[in-house]
C-alpha cells in the first residue's frame, strides 16, 4: 500500500481518483492546489504525488520543484491538458517522474503508477554494498571486469602450471603482490609455502643473507646458522619484491641461481638447489634501467620469460564500482562497522579522481571515511577534499561539470574554466579568444596569469 497525493483544482477528478485508489487499497490525501498541496500536515508522506499542471494560482510546473523539496521521498507523476513537447521536457527536467495526458485513461495511470514505484523501490540512486557477490573471503581475492584485468586473469591461468618465472609490473599499489599470490594460488604447489623478500628493504649482507641464509659467524650479529627464503620456499614460491633495486653483485647472484637452479649461503663453502618457482615484482621501468647500464640485460630477459602489466587504476575506472563494494565489505570485516549504502555520486566522484597510489590508496581512503562516518551510509559531504576538488579542476569545460559541482564552484573557479574551455576550442588563438570573452588582450593576458593557466599543461 502507498500514499497517494493527487493535487488537482477539478473537484469531480480528484473524487474518481481517489475511489479508484482507494479500492486499490492505497492511502489517498487530496488536494486542490499547490499550496493547498505543500500546507498538509506533517503526517502527509506520499509516495506518489499525482499533480495537475494547469490549476488557478501557482500552476503544477511552478509547484514541482517544491514538492519535490517539501516529499523527498515521492514520485511525481504530472498530468495535463497540453500536449505540446515543451511542457513535458519541462516537467522532466524539473524532475517529474513521468507524464500523462488529460483526459485521463485510468489504464494508463496505473501503469505509470507502478512503473514508478518499482522505480522507487529500486532507489536508484544507492550502490547497495552489502551485495552477496563479493565475499573478498580471503585477502588474495582479485577484484575487477576491465578487459586489463580479464587478460591478467587469462594469463595468470596459463602460467599457472609452468615453472617459467614471471615478472610483474605495475604502479605502486595496484596489486603486483595480489597477482603473485593468485599464480601461487593456481599452480600446481598451492599448499607449499610463498615466500616473498623485499630487495630494497635491507642492506645488501643483510639481503644476501635474507634470500640465501648464512652460516654461524659469517658476518658480525650471525650467531647461528640461518636458512635463507629460497630455502623456505621449498617448492612453493619465491616473491622478489622491487627487484628493480638490486645492487650489481646481487643481480648477479640472482642470476646464477635463475640459470643453474643454486645459490650458496653466506659464509658457506657448498651451494645449494632451489626448486623453488620465481616470481619478481617492480614498479620501475626495467628496460630503462638496462638502457641506463643499471639492470643486467641478461637477468631481465630470464626473469621476464612471462610479463604481466598491471595498468593504473585510473585507466581501469569501470573496475572501481566493484573494488568499493569489495573493499567496503573487507573494511566492515576488519573495523566492525556496518557501511553499507554508497550513494552513485560518491561513486562518480571516486571514478573521476587519478588514485596515484592505486588500490591501496582507494582502500586507505575508503577506510578514513568508514572510521570518521556516523551512520551506514557514505555521502559525498563525507570524501576527503581531494575528491571533490579535483573533479572540478580536471573537468575542461563548465558544460561537463555536474549541476552540484557547479553549486559548490566559486564564481572565479567557473571563470577559469570557462577561460579553460574557450581558449581551448579556439585552439589558444588569443584575439578569437578575447572577442568571445569580451575582454581586452591585456586584460585576458592578465587572467591567463592569474590562473597560471598554460597552452602545454593547461594548468
Ligand atoms: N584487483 C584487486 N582486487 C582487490 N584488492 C586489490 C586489487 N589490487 C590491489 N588490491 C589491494 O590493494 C593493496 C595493494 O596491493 P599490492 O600490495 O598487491 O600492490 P603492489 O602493486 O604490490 O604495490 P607496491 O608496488 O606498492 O608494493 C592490497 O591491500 C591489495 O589487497
Ligand atoms: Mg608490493
Amino acid at each position: 500500500m502507498s500514499q497517494i497525493l493527487v493535487i488537482d483544482d477539478d473537484i469531480a477528478s480528484c473524487r474518481t481518483l481517489e475511489m479508484h485508489f482507494s479500492i486499490q487499497g492505497h492511502d489517498v490525501l487530496l488536494a486542490h492546489s499547490v499550496k493547498q498541496g505543500l500546507d498538509l500536515d506533517t503526517t502527509a508522506n506520499p509516495d506518489i504525488i499525482i499533480l495537475d499542471i494547469r490549476m488557478p494560482g501557482e500552476s503544477g510546473l511552478d509547484g514541482l520543484p517544491l514538492f519535490k523539496q517539501r516529499y523527498k521521498n515521492a514520485r511525481v507523476i504530472m498530468i495535463t491538458a497540453f500536449h505540446d513537447m515543451d511542457t513535458t521536457i519541462q516537467a522532466m527536467k524539473l524532475g517529474a517522474d513521468d507524464y500523462i495526458h488529460k483526459p485521463i485513461d485510468i489504464d494508463e495511470l496505473d501503469q505509470s503508477i507502478n512503473k514508478t514505484l518499482i522505480q522507487a523501490s529500486k532507489n536508484n540512486d544507492d550502490m547497495d554494498i552489502s551485495a552477496e557477490g563479493f565475499p573478498l573471503s580471503s585477502t588474495n581475492t582479485m577484484i575487477g571486469h576491465s578487459k586489463a584485468m580479464r587478460d591478467i586473469y587469462k594469463i595468470i591461468g596459463l602460467v599457472a602450471n609452468s615453472p617459467a618465472t614471471v615478472l610483474i609490473t605495475g604502479e605502486s599499489g595496484t596489486g603486483k603482490e595480489l597477482v603473485a599470490h593468485a599464480i601461487h594460488k593456481a599452480g600446481a604447489n598451492p599448499d607449499a609455502p610463498f615466500v616473498a623478500v623485499n630487495c630494497a628493504a635491507l642492506v645488501e649482507t643483510l639481503l644476501e643473507s635474507d634470500m640465501f641464509g648464512h652460516e654461524k659467524g659469517a658476518f658480525t650479529g650471525a650467531v647461528a646458522k640461518q636458512k635463507g627464503k629460497f630455502s623456505m620456499a621449498e617448492n612453493g614460491t619465491i616473491f622478489l619484491d622491487e627487484i628493480g633495486e638490486l645492487s650489481a653483485s646481487m643481480q648477479a647472484k640472482l642470476l646464477r641461481v635463475l640459470q643453474e637452479k643454486e645459490f650458496t649461503p653466506v659464509g658457506a663453502k657448498a651451494s645449494l638447489t632451489t626448486n623453488a618457482r620465481v616470481i619478481a615484482a617492480t614498479n620501475v621501468d626495467l628496460v630503462q634501467a638496462v638502457d641506463d647500464n643499471n639492470f643486467r640485460e641478461d637477468l631481465f630477459y630470464r626473469l621476464q620469460v612471462v610479463n604481466i602489466h598491471i595498468p593504473p587504476l585510473r585507466e581501469r575506472s569501470e573496475d572501481i564500482p566493484d573494488l568499493v563494494q569489495a573493499l567496503l565489505s573487507k573494511i566492515n570485516r576488519e573495523m566492525n562497522s556496518n557501511v553499507h549504502r554508497i550513494s552513485l555520486d560518491v561513486i562518480n566522484r571516486i571514478q573521476h579522481y587519478d588514485w596515484p597510489g592505486n588500490v591501496r590508496e582507494l582502500e586507505n581512503t575508503l577506510m578514513k571515511i568508514v572510521a570518521l562516518s556516523p551512520g551506514e551510509i557514505i555521502t559525498e559531504d563525507m570524501l576527503p577534499e581531494k575528491l571533490t576538488a579535483q573533479l572540478i579542476e580536471k573537468n575542461t569545460s563548465v558544460a561537463d561539470i555536474s549541476e552540484s559541482a557547479i553549486a559548490e564552484m566559486s564564481l572565479q573557479d567557473i571563470e577559469k574554466q570557462h577561460i579553460i574551455k574557450v581558449l581551448e576550442a579556439n585552439n589558444w588563438h588569443k584575439g578569437k579568444t578575447c572577442d568571445i570573452l569580451g575582454v581586452s588582450r591585456p586584460r585576458l593576458r592578465r587572467l591567463i596569469s592569474q590562473y597560471d593557466l598554460d597552452e602545454h599543461g593547461r594548468e
